[in-house]
């Protein structure tokens, strides 16, 4: 399958690439790219921002299907006030400036984690992308804004809990499944591949329940210079991976 590039002939063959349906992505590298320019913090927010844009382009046009991306983790409130106070007003601004080039690319959007903590404000910013996107058909953007991995097993635990102690399950019961079921989003396939720029090989509290057979990506490029030439490597390398799910690789089970 060969698509077009866009206007920045770009090429989205992808001939000996590996496009995976759900994709993870941690956004980390703004503090340092910002440091690393003598800018504020935020200033690294804002380029990390733009380049989420950027990225659902290029996953759009690749084919992938579900895209989630780490932007707030249930641990960033221990950031000094004024930059969760920032990354919180980023939130509330960019959902309604994007809405036209998300719209135009055909992008659902979705947000996972506890939005019970979160600021009013976001969570009506939220509520609103997520339902005027809904019927968007080419790809999912699934937002995890103070998402923790933990914090949604307990989550899956608790209501299943519930079940129990209405006796409506006894704890043989339980299985991985209802685990499964009873995740934030669970129509949305595990990701196949997480991708973290900025060096650290660290899954941070990311879809932990999710990712028990995802393949990582880590690439030393910092998340506001991630483009597309890093994505392609990360799929071209993707598909030389050995996906064994704990058994034999196709050629060893044929011995
Ligand atoms: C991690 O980099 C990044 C964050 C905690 C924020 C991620 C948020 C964005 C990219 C904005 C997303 C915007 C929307 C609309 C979802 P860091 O600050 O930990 O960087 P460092 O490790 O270099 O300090």
């Amino acid at each position: 399958m060969a698509l077009l590039g866009n206007k920045k002939e770009k090429t989205y063959d992808t001939g000996d690439l590996k496009v995976p349906v759900s994709l993870g992505v941690i956004m980390d590298g703004n503090g340092r790219w910002a440091t690393n320019r003598h800018l504020p913090r935020s200033a690294g927010h804002k380029v990390g921002a733009e380049n989420l844009k950027e990225l659902c382009r290029n996953c759009v046009r690749y084919g992938v299907k579900y895209l989630t991306v780490y932007a707030f983790s249930t641990e960033n409130w221990a950031r000094p006030q004024p930059e969760v106070d920032f990354l919180m007003k980023l939130f509330v601004e960019l959902f309604d400036k994007y809405d036209e080039e998300l719209a135009e690319e055909g992008i659902r959007v979705r947000f996972t984690g506890d939005d019970s903590e979160l600021p009013k404000k976001v969570r009506d910013v939220c509520k609103t992308a997520e339902e005027r996107s809904k019927n968007r058909p080419n790809m999912q953007l699934i937002v995890a804004l103070n998402y923790g991995g933990r914090r949604e097993i307990l989550n899956s635990c608790r209501q299943i809990a519930e079940k129990v102690k209405a006796g409506e399950i006894e704890p043989s019961d339980i299985t991985e499944k209802m685990l499964s079921d009873n995740m934030y989003l669970p129509d949305v396939p595990d990701p196949e591949l997480i991708i973290r720029p900025s060096g650290e090989m660290r899954l941070s509290n990311f879809l932990l329940w999710e990712s028990a057979y995802s393949e990582f990506w880590v690439s030393d490029t910092l998340w506001p210079d991630f483009g597309y030439e890093d994505l392609t490597q990360a799929f071209r390398d993707f598909a030389s991976r050995d996906r064994r799910f704990g058994g034999l690789s196709k050629k060893e089970s044929k011995t």
